[in-house]
């Protein structure tokens, strides 16, 4: 197969962990026989220093020709000045905009190795297997807002949900629910937001229509309790796009580190294959505190390139030859700082991902 997966490394540790995911995946393309093709596109922080801006049209335009694309992380101290026009971060809302990528899909796996590294006890996440599906282009991080005046008196950002925003996610989840144990939760804050009050009104309409599944709705902020409690108890979770970034860093420990979580973003948009066209990304940041030490986890974009191949590119073999590789390397003992613990053997970012691709090779 040939395919383009136009690659975004971006700031800090992004373009570390984008480097391990191209070796893996082209060692992939050697191994089955597939031609890949890699192009860099600027974006984020990178961008802004050197294009004039966080998503230049030239990169957006290059991802919607892409098969797939692939992103590191974005953003860092440099850019954080409050008063400047443009964001790195503003590029990755701007990207999943630019290709209406309204489904998040943050798969959470806990590696039977790592169920020690995890801060919470080895019993309680053992059982952990489940997806939360963030709604990715609507709510607060895309309504109205207004920056802080002069007299830095008073700003608002706007939680706002059309109907048809939620319907379509709600139902995406539901499609996946199906296809695993048939258990779904909504979370929503209907108790006190009215865009929730709706999202709980379209989910329940919505899952009438899949009577087969068991629903339940959950505030979000109880689901955070949930999460750490009992996280066993789900399988595939829906919500908003603020309430899906924050419950899927604190899931993130579940599987032991933010290093391990990869993620896959959808929308109705194909690609020259006839298949999703995806953005697959590491859920963590650009990590300015480990950033250009070698010693970032490469793992969750590694994991990404799995998801990459399953869904944007259809080849599932491959797919899982990448997490039986990490899976196998994981047994090995070997382990990046942040997953380590006494009795394992601590590498690189370049080692993990050398390893991975010789378990490929194996
Ligand atoms: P972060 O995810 O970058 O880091 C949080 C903590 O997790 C840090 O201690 C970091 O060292 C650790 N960590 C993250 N990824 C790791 C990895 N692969 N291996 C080992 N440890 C890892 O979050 P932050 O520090 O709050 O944000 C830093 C910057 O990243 C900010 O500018 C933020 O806006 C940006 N950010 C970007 C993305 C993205 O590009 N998708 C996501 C989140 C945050
Ligand atoms: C993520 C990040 C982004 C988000 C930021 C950097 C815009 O935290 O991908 O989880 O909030 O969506
Ligand atoms: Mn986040």
């Amino acid at each position: 197969m040939n395919a383009t997966i136009a690659c975004l490394p971006g700031d800090g540790i992004g373009p570390e962990v984008t480097r391990e995911a191209v070796k893996i995946l082209s060692v992939i393309a050697e191994v089955h026989g597939h031609a890949f093709g890699f192009p860099e596109h600027p974006m984020g922080g990178i961008a802004i220093d050197t294009v004039g801006s966080s998503l230049p049209d030239a990169s957006l335009a290059a991802c919607r020709e892409a098969d797939a694309v692939f992103m590191g992380a974005v953003g860092g101290p440099k850019w954080d000045d409050p008063n400047a026009a443009d964001r790195p971060e503003n590029g990755i809302l701007a990207l999943r905009k630019g290709l209406e990528l309204f489904a998040n899909l943050r798969p959470v796996r806990v590696q039977p190795q790592l169920v020690d590294a995890s801060t919470i006890k080895a019993d309680v996440v053992r059982q952990v297997d489940l997806v939360v599906i963030r709604e990715l282009t609507g709510g607060i991080y895309f309504g109205p807002r207004q920056e802080a005046d002069a007299e830095e008196s008073s700003a608002y950002d706007t939680m706002l949900y059309s109907a048809p925003e939620i319907e379509r996610v709600v139902r995406f989840a539901a499609d996946l629910a199906r296809s695993r144990s048939g258990r779904l939760a909504s979370v929503d804050k209907a108790n006190v937001l009215a865009s929730s009050r709706l999202w709980r009104r379209v989910a329940t309409r919505v899952l009438e229509g899949y009577a087969d599944l068991d629903v339940d709705h959950v505030l979000v902020d109880a689901m955070a309790m949930h999460l750490i409690r009992s996280p066993g108890q789900y399988d595939v979770i829906v919500c908003s796009n603020l309430f899906g970034d924050i419950l899927t860093d604190e899931a993130s420990m579940l599987a032991g580190s933010m290093g391990m979580l990869p993620s896959a973003s959808l929308g109705e948009r194909l690609n020259s294959l006839g298949r999703p066209l995806g953005l697959y990304e590491p859920i963590h940041g650009s990590a300015p505190d480990i950033a250009g030490q070698d010693r970032a986890n490469p793992l969750a974009g590694i994991l990404s390139c799995a998801l990459l191949c399953r869904l944007s590119l259809g080849l599932d073999r491959e797919a899982a030859a990448i997490e039986a590789a990490v899976d196998r390397v994981l047994a090995e003992g070997v382990r990046t700082p942040d997953i380590a613990e006494t009795g394992t053997e601590v590498v690189t970012t370049a080692v993990m991902g050398d390893l991975v691709a010789a378990a490929l090779r194996a």
